[in-house]
């Protein structure tokens, strides 16, 4: 899908920090209750610093979720968690995105036609009603609708486990998309191991999988991956314990498994934060996620040394689209009463979308 974000006006893009800050606080004091500036974890500083909840996309949609009040809901993320929030929000609220250009490139590696037509191939081999399809948080709606029509649910890396547990008991099989990594450390992690599981080739025919596979995989896993993520690697962590033979190795779920196997610990961006701060005075963390977040727990954390476990890790940049200027672009806009950057899901998406997103806020 292309998403244009049209430039932003000269009095944002030249603006100086300080400035936009004033801007920024002065906008949203005006709008007051009105308003509610979710953060994600990844967010930078200029940015996080505005944000009313700050969260991993889980926590993140649960808030949207439960809050009935605000008209404004300014998704400080990137556009499947808009999306979601839009889903999960009342009529009454309209949920913005401060740069339309802020997608995930994992999301896009399904898209809905690509999941049809595996889910029709499949059908040629295997029973589809005894399958259980699951799609990670980051994913179009229409991947979400998909999944809420044929009895499935969405997860995110902080309740795969859950999720993925409540499908084995309804189906023999999952149809997992787009990561798959997320879903082979959860079948790892439930006892589950390679043989159990086969990889889904969106671009080859019937996956690229012969039928007896995928009659005898009980995950079927996607080829999607994050491109932030994939890049720590095994040596990386060797070289962190070479270094800190007593320092702790936390990763995040869209790691490969060979880098989740060697760690300490794994889990969401909320679990990173929450073992960051559980380690004792003077511990060194070696951390597998996106860089702001690692720079934001070494900076909270003088008393530690949380480093990357790549030093030559980008910035997902994606999510690195939000900026102070954009921000104040859609703030000052709601300030005068225009509404920018509008994130709407329609009725019949949202309708069966909203069934698969439920679930998983039930199920955990
Ligand atoms: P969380 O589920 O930890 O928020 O992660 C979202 C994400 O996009 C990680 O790349
Ligand atoms: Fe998508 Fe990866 Fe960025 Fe998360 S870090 S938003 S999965 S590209």
């Amino acid at each position: 899908m292309i998403r244009l974000q049209p430039p932003l006006p000269e009095r944002y893009t030249t603006a100086a920090p300080d400035d936009l800050a004033e801007r920024i606080g002065a906008a949203k004091a005006g709008l007051g209750e009105r308003l509610m500036v979710l953060g994600h974890h990844y967010q930078r500083e200029e940015v996080m610093r505005w944000a009313d909840c700050r969260g991993d996309s889980f926590g993140l949609s649960r808030r949207a979720a439960d809050n009935s009040t605000a008209e404004y809901i300014v998704f400080c993320g990137v556009h499947f968690m808009a999306e979601s929030a839009d889903i999960l929000t009342g009529g009454h609220q309209q949920v913005i995105l401060p740069d339309l250009n802020a997608g995930c490139s994992m999301a896009d590696m399904a898209d809905i036609d690509q999941v049809e037509e595996a889910w029709e191939e499949l059908a040629r081999v295997t029973d589809v009603e005894r399958i259980v399809p699951i799609t990670y948080m980051n994913s179009s709606a229409a991947l979400k609708a998909f999944v809420g029509r044929h009895g499935g649910a969405v997860c995110t890396s902080s309740n795969a486990r859950a999720v993925i547990t409540w499908a084995l008991g309804r189906g023999d099989q999952l149809l997992f998309f787009p990561d798959q990594h997320l879903g082979r450390n959860t079948g790892y992690q439930l006892g589950y191991d390679e043989s159990a599981m086969a990889v889904w080739d969106p671009r080859r025919e019937a996956g690229g999988l012969p039928e007896r596979e995928v009659k005898a995989s009980t995950f079927l896993l996607w080829k999607g991956h994050c491109s932030v993520h994939q890049r720590f690697r095994p040596a990386h962590i060797v070289d962190f314990r070479s270094t800190y033979p007593a320092g702790l190795v936390v990763v995040h779920p869209e790691c490969a498994h060979d880098v989740v196997e060697l760690a300490d610990q794994v889990g969401s961006t909320d679990f990173i934060i929450n073992a960051v701060d559980a380690a004792p005075a003077g511990a060194v963390v070696g951390v597998g996620t996106e860089v702001h977040l690692v720079q934001r727990l070494a900076a909270e954390h003088p008393d530690k040394t949380v480093v990357s476990l790549d030093p030559l890790i980008c910035p997902c940049s994606t999510m690195f689209r939000i900026d102070a200027a954009h921000l104040c672009w859609v703030l000052e806009g709601l300030a005068e009463g225009d509404v920018r950057n509008r994130i709407t899901v329609d009725a019949e998406t949202a309708r069966s979308a909203r069934v698969a997103l439920e679930r998983m806020l039930e199920i955990t």
